[in-house]
């Protein structure tokens, strides 16, 4: 069954082809039925679901492609969530209740810049993790957190750790932490606070499902000491942040659109942009600019095969979709 990946691997490279010649019809359609398989490759469906699953991923490549014939400043793409609905999609990867993240007056302390007009945390150094995969359970919290202080404690201390995501999970519910079913980074950042420090990814492996508290402190990798909140809001204390300290933790509104994201930079009109609505977490590891259009660049956790290698661009400057609305960083204790 090896073939599999290396045949999707071969027509992903291909995939950009004009489609408009008999050849591309039919490669097209060769096309949507490999992606097809490929995708199902580690699901197993029973057969009237399968046939059922086939029509939602026929749907979403309908829509997939009516956005890309528009014109938009990104683009949309197949991936591992094709074969789901926006519902389904929100149930398993999204935080479904509102959470309570709003710093009213942040402790950020800003400088007054200049500030350079692009920076990437992934190019600057060793400092950046590679991208991880939250799997079918709302932790994306846990991977906002785990990505932001082992970007600072590797800034610190040039050492960078794959933190545990899982003892988080299990671990951080008495600060307003709830596990599969959502949390914010910065209640969690206070737990390792708290706690007195996070295990490795290692030692504490993921498993993408809640269970028993099994941290054990002599084996705790990471500290914090203190907990920095961006006044809700100040996306230029997120610029101030970003461009002279780390990448900071954000959470916005994610909209049944940003499911199929492939690349360019993301907008939308739809999405909201107050802090009651935002419902998912992520990591901003840089910014910059193109075509007059000012961006931040963003480290997901739904796995290397969506988006950009697992990274997705987003406008910045307009509280697009709430993303200033809670942002935080942690003080690295080392
Ligand atoms: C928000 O805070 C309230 C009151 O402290 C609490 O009851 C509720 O569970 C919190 N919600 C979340 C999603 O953490
Ligand atoms: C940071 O904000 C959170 C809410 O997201 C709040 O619970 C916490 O007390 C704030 N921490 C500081 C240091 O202001
Ligand atoms: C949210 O968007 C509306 C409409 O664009 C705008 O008027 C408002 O100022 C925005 N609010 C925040 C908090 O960004």
């Amino acid at each position: 069954m090896l073939f599999l990946p290396v045949l999707f691997a071969v027509l992903y490279q291909v995939h950009t082809l004009p489609l408009h010649t008999e050849e591309g019809k039919f490669f097209n359609q060769l096309l949507t039925l490999s992606f097809f398989f490929f995708f199902h490759y580690d699901k197993n469906y029973e057969i009237n679901e399968y046939y059922q699953r086939l029509q939602i991923f026929l749907d979403n490549k309908k829509k997939i492609e009516r956005h890309n014939a528009g014109n938009h400043k990104f683009s949309m793409g197949l991936n591992p969530f094709s074969d789901m609905t926006f519902a389904e999609f929100k149930k398993s990867y999204l935080l479904t209740e509102p959470q309570n993240c709003s710093a009213t007056r942040g402790n950020h302390l800003s400088s007054n810049g200049p500030y350079p007009d692009m920076i990437d945390w992934r190019t600057k150094g060793n400092y950046v993790t590679n991208v991880k995969n939250q799997g079918a359970c709302g932790s994306c919290w846990t991977f906002s957190t785990t990505g932001c202080l082992e970007s600072v404690t590797a800034i610190a201390t040039g050492k960078l750790l794959q933190l545990a995501e899982q003892q988080l999970v299990d671990c951080a519910g008495a600060f307003d932490n709830h596990g599969c079913n959502g949390g914010l980074p910065s209640h969690a950042f206070e737990y390792i606070m708290y706690n007195k420090g996070l295990m490795t990814e290692l030692d504490y492996p993921y498993t993408a499902k809640e269970g028993e508290c099994r941290f054990k402190p002599d084996l705790a990798a990471a500290f914090v000491k203190g907990v920095v909140n961006i006044t809700k809001y100040d996306e230029m204390g997120m610029v101030d942040a970003v461009a002279r300290l780390n990448p900071v933790s954000f959470a916005y509104e994610v909209t049944s659109d940003f499911m199929h994201y492939k690349d360019g930079i993301y907008t939308s009109t739809v999405c909201h942009n107050t802090t009651d609505m935002v419902n998912h977490a992520v990591l901003a590891v840089g910014y910059a600019e193109q075509n007059g259009t000012p961006y931040w660049i963003v480290k997901n956790s739904w796995g290397t095969y969506w988006g950009i290698n697992g990274y997705f661009y987003i406008e910045r400057g307009k509280n697009m979709c709430g993303l200033a609305a809670c942002s935080s960083y942690p003080l690295p204790l080392v």
